[in-house]
């Protein structure tokens, strides 16, 4: 088989090492790809969001799945036009990729069918959203409809600070269209925990739970960021939990967008708050998280083909998902700037430290090939994985294999999986 995945950070890479393992697979390719994926996967210069170009890339070369790892171009209906050129594709279709586009929508979706969220309001113009926040309490928090990398959503603890808030994103447009529309939304407080799913339209199979690291700075401070490392499995994800998702939540959402006239086949990953009045939703995305795909991937037994041709055939109620009894965590070693402004083109050292190694990873995320040298070609650089028998030895070990790279500026949060020591106090 033939596989053309679609993308370029650490998440395809991650796709790109499980989708290598499997059997079946004779040939990968990569658009865009980057110097990593290039190890195993052939990459070809197109962009994700040239739809044409891919869609005639894929058939000249007998592609047998296209596999979308990126929201923009499943916001944009690659699915659907990849399909209507008679392609097999692995990714929602825009109609209902739309759970992650339009907060607006997943929020409006989660209303009517009572799954657990933060109670909000949407506005389409800033004069409601301002003579909304008179009246509201704070902490709020304010979320740009749209698509924004991650960082169109702002807690603001005053109402002078939610003032200017909406002002940033629906007239000064910080965040372009995204920003036309504006949830005002509920600020809650607790552990947040992701958990990835497979689903075929109807059926539903989670994957291993992870936490991200989402703030630069140590100690969750300074700006959002795409994320800045990941743990898998979380302490804090409990048999309790997991009964309560599966009965208000997972399956709930699948059937609501069934129900909607919105099958939904691909990937949805819950952002989950666990508040002290259970867990709720934060956010619905419409693909793995990244860097959450660098440790769930790693720790999972099935054959990834298997699981995304029964998702695309609707069969995936003949599947069980199987995860390694380990522990994995990644650190991701950024450009320091991040994710303001930053340098590129620094060469990349050490990566060789990797090879032959079966418990760790290092995931390309933003890297390009120079003059026959690896160079940083992004914000986010590598994400070093480690798995390991508990949280605490992949932990030791993701760490000291960071110190196996150097580039000039380096850039890493030290304290990634913190959460694992309290986890332990509270036991
Ligand atoms: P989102 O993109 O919606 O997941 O939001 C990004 C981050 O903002 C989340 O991971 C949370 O840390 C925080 N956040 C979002 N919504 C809320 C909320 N209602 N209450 C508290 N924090 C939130
Ligand atoms: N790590 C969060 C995301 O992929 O959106």
């Amino acid at each position: 088989m033939k596989v053309l995945i679609v993308g370029s950070g650490g998440r395809e890479h991650a796709i790109a090492v499980s989708v290598s393992k499997s059997r079946r697979v004779e040939k990968i390719y990569c658009a865009p790809g980057n110097a990593g994926i290039g190890q195993i996967a052939e990459c070809v210069s197109i962009g994700a969001m040239e739809f044409d170009a891919l869609t005639v890339f894929a058939k000249e070369k007998g592609i047998d799945l296209v596999i979308i790892g990126m929201d923009d171009p499943l916001a944009g209906g690659l699915t659907d036009v990849m399909e209507a050129a008679g392609l097999r594709v692995f990714g929602p279709r825009k109609n209902a990729a739309v759970l992650e586009a339009s907060k607006a929508f997943s929020k409006d979706l989660m209303k009517k069918y009572e799954i657990p969220t933060a109670a909000y309001e949407n506005f389409d113009s800033s004069r409601a959203a301002l003579a909304y926040l008179e009246k509201a309490d704070f902490p709020v928090v304010l979320k740009a409809d749209g698509l924004a990398l991650g960082k169109g959503v702002l807690i603001c603890h005053t109402l002078e600070e939610a003032r200017a808030g909406v002002r940033t994103i629906m007239e000064d447009k910080q965040f372009g269209d995204a920003g036309n529309r504006l949830v005002i939304e509920e600020f809650m407080t607790g552990r947040e925990v992701s958990v990835l799913s497979f689903v075929d339209g109807k059926t539903i199979r989670t994957m291993t739970s992870a936490q991200d690291h989402k703030r630069i700075g140590d100690g969750d401070t300074g700006l959002n960021t795409g994320g800045m490392g990941t743990f898998s499995p979380s302490p804090f994800y409990t048999e309790e939990v997991d009964n309560f998702c599966r009965k208000f939540i997972y399956q709930p959402t699948v059937d609501a967008m069934a129900a909607e006239g919105r099958p939904f086949k691909g990937i949805i990953f819950f952002g989950l708050m666990l508040t002290k009045d259970g867990p709720k939703v934060l956010e619905y995305n419409a693909r793995f998280g990244d860097p959450e795909a660098q440790v769930v991937l790693p720790r999972m037994k099935n054959d990834i083909i298997d699981v995304i041709e029964a998702c695309i055939d609707g069969t995936l109620d003949q599947i069980e998902l199987a995860f390694e009894e380990n522990a994995a965590v990644c650190v991701v070693l950024a450009s320091g700037g991040y994710p303001v402004s930053y340098e590129k083109g620094y060469p990349i050292t050490g990566l060789e430290r990797f090879n032959g190694k079966e418990d760790y990873f290092c995931f390309h995320a933003g890297t390009k090939e120079r003059d026959g040298q690896i160079v940083t070609n992004g914000g986010r650089v590598l994400g070093i994985t480690a798995t390991g028998q508990d949280l605490k030895e992949a932990r030791e070990k993701a760490y000291e294999a960071t110190e196996w790279v150097s580039f000039e500026k380096k850039y890493m949060r030290k304290d990634i999986g913190k959460a694992i020591d309290e986890a332990e106090m509270t036991e």
